[in-house]
């Protein structure tokens, strides 16, 4: 059972604090915190411009830090094996190799350079220090990007709306190269204690939700590493084009019945509003098969060029050329229809109902969206049988944690079965609880503190 303590960020305030002034020799000047996030539902909607249902956890990325006269950014990590970096502010920053921590930093100042960059003339020296389990679905890559780019800001003395930044970071943070969506920043900006948030996108707005009185919300992980930088990113960034394709085929089948061009999927909700989304699924399917399409094919649908098709959705050739759209656009539709349906049955207190559509959004991830593996479904699998009233994977997929909603009398026993069937027979994993199951509770956005 695992719940940061007020004494365990107490040390990691201190800890940052002790190595600022080793490092640099000097005292931090600000203190930045931006926590990483399970999302509750609303999987692989973001980027098409429909509502999630995350909340912030109890695990954060936290910055201390000193303005410097000059241009140049230092960092510095607690964790040894994040050495240490060096860059200087620039409107265009050359990246480090594919994969580096490095790259999270200079994703959030080279996009902060195109917003405010006459405003940054300082660089500064910063300490990190994270205790989001990478690789995990809970979102410490962008936790990073958001407290890099509040530190900064903090060096700078400049004020940015934290609206905005949820806006201008996720595009920032494709740097790295994974074409996310916004939920990540947004949470980690955004987020209120004691609650989970509903996001819309394009423009964003969040309002808050509660949370079944008398459940708690389980994180289990499933020891599979699914780095949003590494192998994960060629299965993340297909599933953001097959939507791309699909929503371009869309378009064609709506025609003229369409008062203007389709952006994102998410347009449909704004362009026919009070109808159900699932809907246009059949307009896709009277369009294209129930199988992998290839760029060309799916060309011919449309009725263009297969290389202007590519430019337009800006495909690249590591993705190969098998685009399933069919299954991928029903996964998306039907998953922003439960997040509307989540969030009236957790006003109405309804968690047996919240509990099914989370069942329900995990069999659509696995079947339609196709980003889960052996291990979610053995971990989704065990914590059925264990009591969870919902179980699913959580995060882009392909490893990473489980979510799940125990009833609070149910926990400990939920928590012994899991271990008992999961982590037991698992080499090394029955090591260190702290870093495979935790018990969450929704946390506060990210904060500066000015010293
Ligand atoms: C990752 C991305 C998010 C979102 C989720 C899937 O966490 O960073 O933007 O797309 O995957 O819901």
């Amino acid at each position: 059972m695992t719940e940061a303590t007020d004494t365990s960020s107490d040390r990691r305030v201190t800890r940052v604090v002790d190595q600022c002034a080793r490092h640099y020799g000097r005292s931090p000047a600000f203190i930045v915190r931006a926590p990483g996030r399970v999302n509750l539902l609303g999987e692989h909607t973001d980027y098409n411009g429909l509502p999630v249902l995350p909340m912030a956890i109890d695990r954060n990325i936290l910055i201390a830090g000193v303005p410097r006269a000059d241009r140049v950014v230092m960092l510095q990590n607690i964790e040894p094996r994040f050495g240490a970096r060096q860059y200087e502010l620039n409107e265009d920053i050359p990246p480090f190799a594919p994969g580096d921590w490095g790259n999270y930093s200079k994703a959030a100042t080279q996009g902060l350079m195109g917003y405010c960059g006459g405003q940054l003339r300082r660089g500064a020296e910063l300490v990190v220090d994270g205790d989001i389990p990478s690789g995990a679905g809970l979102s410490s890559s962008s936790a990073l990007v958001v407290a890099n780019a509040l530190a900064l800001l903090a060096a700078n003395e400049v004020e940015v709306p934290y609206v905005r930044l949820a806006e201008l970071l996720p595009a920032a943070e494709r740097y790295v190269g994974t074409l996310s969506g916004g939920m990540d920043q947004a949470t980690s900006l955004l987020a209120q204690q004691g609650h989970a948030l509903r996001i819309d996108f394009f423009p964003l707005r969040v309002r808050t939700v509660p949370l079944p009185w008398g459940y708690s919300i389980v994180v289990c992980h499933s020891l599979v590493q699914a780095e949003k930088s590494g192998a994960a990113r060629r299965g993340y960034n297909l599933r953001v084009i097959e939507c791309r394709l699909a929503c371009r085929v869309l378009e064609r089948a709506l025609g003229s019945g369409l008062p203007r061009p389709l952006h994102t999927l998410g347009d449909l909700a704004i362009l026919f509003p009070g109808r159900p989304l699932v809907e246009f699924i059949s307009f896709l399917s009277a369009e294209v098969p129930d199988r992998p399409l290839s760029l060309a094919q799916i060309a011919a649908i449309i009725g263009t060029a297969p290389e202007r098709l590519r430019s337009e959705c800006r495909l690249t050739a590591d993705l190969g050329d098998d685009f399933t759209l069919l299954r991928r656009l029903r996964h998306v539709l039907c998953e922003a229809d439960r997040v509307n349906q989540a969030e009236e049955a957790l006003r109405a207190g309804d968690a047996p109902g919240f509990g099914r559509l989370m069942d329900a959004s995990h069999q659509s991830c696995r079947d339609d969206y196709e980003i889960s593996c052996a291990e979610l479904e053995e971990l989704v699998h065990i914590a059925k049988e264990a009591g969870a009233v919902g179980a699913r994977l959580t995060g882009a997929g392909f490893g990473g944690c489980t979510v799940n909603l125990v009833a609070d009398a149910e926990v400990r026993t939920f928590l012994t079965r899991v271990d008992r069937s999961f982590y037991r027979s698992r080499r090394g994993a029955a090591r260190d609880a702290r870093e495979r199951r935790f018990i969450f509770k929704p946390q506060s956005g990210a904060e500066v503190c000015r010293l």
